[in-house]
């Protein structure tokens, strides 16, 4: 599968393999990680962010692609809108089927509320699907949701909402608990306590994982318990514009059938946005491991309505995409690769990083390495490095790659690439957004009655995220947001709905001289060619 010279490199990495197996390269100073950030890593290019002009965050800077779409017009003419007979009445609306909206449905529906997803694909087709490596919980004699805390803060460029990481470790070891109770078939050993591993950044081994398919476990738990319940999902239908009440609380959406272009009123006492991320953006030209609908929308629709963003100029590109066969280009290669043993070499065989370093500081590596080292692999313009799978099965033995990560020799073995004899090559791709909405710790944003949950949240992780904290967060905050805006739905009246707050940001736009052709939310990205 591999060319000539790809083969002459590998020659190399295998000439090398036992010695870097056993070699354990330093760790980064504290200065050599800033001196790399700052000059290898894609959010310290000033010239790829834009200061916005309009709305609750004016002044503050978000990335050139984000900007566009938090400054377009809407998609509906407020004027043009129908608001008096609703074609839904609910207690609780979710936006997003994943992980965070399953969740929070799930916990609504405990409250006795009338909950109700809707969802622009269907539900599942979401971020969490795709997750690999695991779940991070301090469940384990030697760990604490105190040194978990400590270990995300440090991570997070000490940068999170305190009482977010607080809460996020501490309802950590439940969050588990709850998930193994619901169906999770999590990896155990024979006695049944769970089998954890290190990711990045760690200092415990605290990542529970299903395999290298943990996502696709827990979303598949999670819908099924959705639709057991009889929770209504109404799918293919998009929110694309949130719905206040006179009073200024959130109260519904209007919502886009996907198919048939019908718009649809939803009016609720509560809303939860549980959108996902924004990978499908492609910020600066990245490939990305998200799924189709990864285009922000969340963050759209509660900038419009007057929620703040916090860290939205803060993204994260997971070490290892796949950058080879093109096929697979940009796809998560998880780092429970390089937690089982499995070193990143550079074309000539030689061992460049510690590769356990966070995220951030291990893509700038590898970054600086195709770089300004001019050490990548070719082909692919030397934009890729490798990744030495077989060390895996030096030191676990042999077999430990089939039954620790499946999914990764199933998808190399579909392009005749062995991940058990041959390395692989990787290079970053866009991964997270660790920034969003801001919420408190009751995950409501500074509109009342509008709740967010899951990847659209901005604080939790500061700016950069430790693997399997995502899967996490879309567990404690899916559910909090759930219970919450259950029982605030309990006390809330409606008032009259209105969209004057799309007006009023239509009129901003217009003061501000912001001049553009584009609406959002994008809701599917446009892979059409342009001539
Ligand atoms: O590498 C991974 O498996 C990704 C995990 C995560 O983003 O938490």
């Amino acid at each position: 599968m591999y060319n000539k010279e790809m083969t002459e490199s590998i020659k190399k990495v295998e000439a090398n393999r036992k010695a870097n197996t056993d070699f354990e390269p330093r760790r980064m100073t504290a200065e050599e990680k800033d001196t790399l950030l700052a000059t290898y890593h894609p959010d310290y290019k000033q010239e790829e962010f834009r200061t916005l002009a309009v709305g609750p965050n004016k002044g503050g800077k978000v990335p050139t692609e984000l900007a566009a779409l938090l400054q377009a017009h809407s998609r509906i003419d407020p004027a043009k809108i129908d608001l008096s007979a609703p074609d839904y009445d609910v207690d609780v609306l979710v936006i997003g089927g994943g992980g965070a909206g399953a969740s929070a449905a799930i916990e609504a529906d405990n409250c006795g509320a009338n909950v109700m997803i809707v969802t622009k694909l269907r539900i599942g087709d979401a971020n969490t699907m795709m997750a690999e490596g695991g779940i991070q919980a301090a469940d384990k004699p030697n760990d604490s949701p105190a040194i978990h805390y400590i270990d995300a803060f440090g991570g997070g460029h000490f940068a999170a909402k305190p009482e977010l990481l607080y809460k996020l470790v501490n309802e950590a070891p439940e969050a588990i608990q709850w998930l193994n109770d619901l169906g999770v078939e999590f990896d155990k050993a024979p006695d049944g306590t769970m089998i954890t591993t290190h990711g990045g950044g760690t200092s415990r081994k605290r990542m529970h994982a299903a395999k290298d398919y943990s996502g696709a476990e827990i979303m598949r738990t999670l819908r099924d318990e959705v639709l057991n319940r009889g929770i209504p999902v109404v799918d293919f239908t998009a929110a694309i514009e949130l719905i206040k009440d006179e009073n200024g609380k959130a109260a519904g959406a209007v919502l886009l059938n996907m198919e048939t272009d019908e718009l649809l009123i939803a009016k609720a006492k509560t809303v939860i946005i549980a959108t996902g991320g924004a990978g499908r953006l492609h910020y600066q030209g990245f490939p990305t491991s998200n799924h189709y609908g990864a285009t922000a929308d969340g963050l759209i629709l509660g900038y419009r309505a007057g929620a703040k963003l916090l860290y939205a100029d803060t993204l994260q590109y997971h070490p290892t995409g796949a950058a080879y066969p093109e096929q697979i280009f940009g796809a998560l290669v998880t780092e429970k690769v390089r937690s089982l043993g499995a070193k990143l070499v550079n074309v000539n065989g030689e061992v460049f990083m510690h590769p356990l370093e966070t995220r951030d500081v291990s893509a700038a590596s590898i970054i600086r390495e195709c770089s300004a080292r001019g050490n990548g692999v070719p082909p692919a313009d030397g934009l890729g490095v490798w990744l030495d799978t077989p060390m895996i099965e030096i030191k676990g033995g042999e077999g430990t790659i089939e039954k620790r990560i499946p999914a990764m020799m199933r998808m190399f073995g579909k392009y005749g690439i062995d991940i058990r004899k041959e390395p692989i090559l990787v290079y970053p791709t866009l991964h997270y957004q660790n920034g969003g909405l801001e919420i408190d710790k009751g995950c409501m944003t500074n509109v009342e009655n509008l709740f967010v949950a899951g990847e659209a949240v901005g604080g939790i992780h500061g700016r950069n995220r430790l693997m399997g904290n995502s899967l996490l967060d879309i567990i404690v905050f899916g559910r909090s947001a759930g219970k919450a805006a259950g029982a605030i739905a309990k006390e809330t009246t409606v008032g009259a709905l209105t969209l004057s707050h799309v007006t009023d940001f239509e009129n901003e736009l217009k003061n501000a001289g912001v001049e553009t052709d584009m609406v959002s939310p994008k809701l599917l990205p446009d892979y059409r060619r342009t001539k």
